[in-house]
Parts: C-alpha cells; sequence; structure tokens
C-alpha cells in the first residue's frame, strides 16, 4: 500500500509507546485513525495529545478494546467500519511483557501473554481480514512481534519469548494469504524502544489473576538508554510498510545475533546428515 492520503488505520496499543508513535506517523501521513487501547484514562489523554494540532481534514478516533478479549476486538472492529466506511491499515501492535520460569509462571501468567501478544494479533486479523478483502482497495497488516520472536532462548522470559515467534509464523502466513487480494503484510521487530513496556503489569485484565512468577524481569530493560524514541519507530514502520517490508527492523545491531543463529541452525542440519540413525531410512535421502 504506497498511497496512504485519505486511508484508515486500526491501532491496538495506541495509547502508549510504538502504538502512538504509529498512530502520530499515520495521522502525518494523512490517514484517519482509530486508537485502540485496554487503558482508557491514557487513551484519553493521547487522543487529546493527538488532536490537539492535527493538520486540516485530519481525523482521530479512539476507542477501548482489550485485545485479549475476542468480542471487545469485533466491537471495536464493528464500531470502526460504522464510522470511518473501510479500513485499510491494521497494526496489531498491544503487547506485554512478563518474566518467570517456563514452571514458576502459573496459567494465568501464560494465558495473559499468550492472551494479548498472540491471540491478540490474531483477533484483529479476524476481524479485519474478509473486511479489507471484500472493499477490494488492498491494505496492510502490521503485526508487533519482536527481536525476541526471532532470537531464542531468553531464559527467564518463556512466555514473551514464545508468543513473540507465534507472531512472526503467524504474520508469514498472513502475507502468502493476503497476496492476491492485494493484502500486504509485515512483522515489526524491535529492539530497544523507550515506552512503557516494563510497566506492563498496569494492564492485566482481572480474569488472569495476580502474576505468580517472581522472577524479576528488569535484567532485560538494562541498556535500554539508548533505546529509540516510538516516534522513529512510527515513521519507519509507515515507510517499511510502503515499500512492503517483511521484518522491519529498528535495529541494524543485532545482525551478529541473527546471524549466529542461523549459522546454528546449518550446523544442527548438516548434523543430520551425518547422523547414524537416518543411515538408508526411507525419506532422509541417506
Ligand atoms: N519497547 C520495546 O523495547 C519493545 C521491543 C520489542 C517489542 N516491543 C513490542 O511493542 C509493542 C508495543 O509495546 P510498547 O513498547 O509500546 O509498550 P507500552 O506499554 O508503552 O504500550 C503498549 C500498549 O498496549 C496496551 N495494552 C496492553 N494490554 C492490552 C490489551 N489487552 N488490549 C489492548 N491494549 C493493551 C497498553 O495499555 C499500552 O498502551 C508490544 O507488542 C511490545 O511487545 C516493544
Amino acid at each position: 500500500m504506497k498511497d496512504l492520503a485519505g486511508k484508515v488505520a486500526f491501532v491496538t496499543g495506541a495509547a502508549s509507546g510504538i502504538g502512538l508513535g504509529i498512530c502520530r506517523a499515520a495521522v502525518g501521513a494523512g490517514m484517519k485513525v482509530m486508537m485502540a487501547d485496554i487503558e482508557a484514562p491514557v487513551l484519553e489523554r493521547a487522543h487529546e495529545l493527538l488532536t490537539h494540532d492535527l493538520p486540516r481534514n485530519a481525523d482521530v478516533a479512539k476507542i477501548v478494546c482489550d485485545v485479549s478479549d475476542k468480542k471487545s476486538v469485533e466491537d471495536a472492529a464493528q464500531e470502526t467500519i460504522a464510522r470511518f466506511g473501510r479500513v485499510h491499515l491494521l497494526c496489531n501492535n498491544a503487547g506485554v511483557s512478563s518474566g518467570g520460569l517456563v514452571e514458576e509462571c502459573d496459567e494465568g501468567d501464560w494465558n495473559w501473554l499468550i492472551g494479548v501478544n498472540y491471540l491478540g494479533v490474531l483477533h484483529g486479523c479476524q476481524a479485519f481480514l474478509r473486511h479489507i478483502k471484500d472493499h477490494g482497495e488492498g491494505g496492510h497488516i502490521v503485526n508487533t512481534s519482536s527481536m525476541a520472536g526471532l532470537l531464542g532462548g531468553m531464559a527467564g522470559w518463556g512466555p514473551y519469548n514464545s508468543t513473540k515467534f507465534a507472531v512472526v509464523g503467524l504474520t508469514e502466513v498472513l502475507r502468502q494469504e493476503g497476496k492476491e487480494h492485494g493484502i500486504g503484510a509485515s512483522v515489526l521487530c524491535p529492539g530497544g524502544v523507550a515506552t512503557n513496556i516494563f510497566d506492563a503489569p498496569r494492564n492485566r485484565p482481572d480474569r488472569f489473576g495476580a502474576q505468580v512468577s517472581e522472577t524479576a524481569y528488569g535484567n532485560v530493560g538494562e541498556g535500554i538508554e539508548d533505546a529509540l524514541n516510538p516516534d522513529i519507530v512510527g515513521k519507519l514502520v509507515l515507510e517499511a510498510m510502503q515499500s512492503n517490508i517483511l521484518y522491519i527492523f529498528t535495529d541494524p545491531r543485532f545482525i551478529r545475533l541473527l546471524q549466529r543463529r542461523h549459522e546454528h541452525m546449518m550446523a544442527d542440519l548438516n548434523w543430520a546428515g551425518e547422523s547414524e540413525a537416518l543411515v538408508g531410512a526411507p525419506g532422509s535421502n541417506r
């Protein structure tokens, strides 16, 4: 999707950080925007901020929505379509972080992260995809994952690390499925961005219960002092989306770590080529 003026964006996690940055960039590009977030008072303030000195013809609305609740996302989608007519850009950006060893996190801890970080993205896609296909003007989906969606092994961060991998997998599928309908898909994989992500439990819905895991989760945030401004990430997202970039990276310094991961995979694939168990096995080509 290249021509953005007058098109409509729906952005989750829009009250803070990267979501707010995307909204600001979208408004700057002449788009109409629906800001969706679970935290009502902060959303109210963010909406005020964004509408304070809007360019002429800009149109920004807000809606309280819990992305982990399918019905809440469906309702928000209906309201957005009723308000703006057609939606073109879907940014499934809301996300939460929480630490804890795999066995230490209880069902509530796991379900909260799965519910927001993965199902939240899926709910957005299911609520809008048919609509975007039907209006036929094309569109784009940007799902927010993380470098933690491409680099595994974050000990003490199982729920976050694994849900972010799932978002990458889902986005790659969407990209293939959307092709014939003119719907692109990108996955945003930020490194450090200066946001409120480490205060995520502020928005944990009651139905997931209180956090059980006690492992401190400040350590991943260390070094965040040279983190990016979320407004820059917002601009980057729009620029990358217009070029239909699949993986939207914010920090090219991660190249060594990504290379190391792929070298590891190649080495293990080569090991399989030498393994005794596969000698002569049908389908193994040995
Ligand atoms: N900040 C970083 O360094 C960083 C790095 C990698 C990935 N990310 C990802 O970026 C995305 C945005 O996070 P951020 O860093 O801007 O943090 P943030 O906390 O500043 O913003 C997240 C927003 O999501 C909202 N939210 C939380 N739960 C929700 C729910 N159930 N329904 C709807 N909205 C909900 C919050 O109210 C908040 O406004 C997340 O998916 C996060 O995992 C952030």
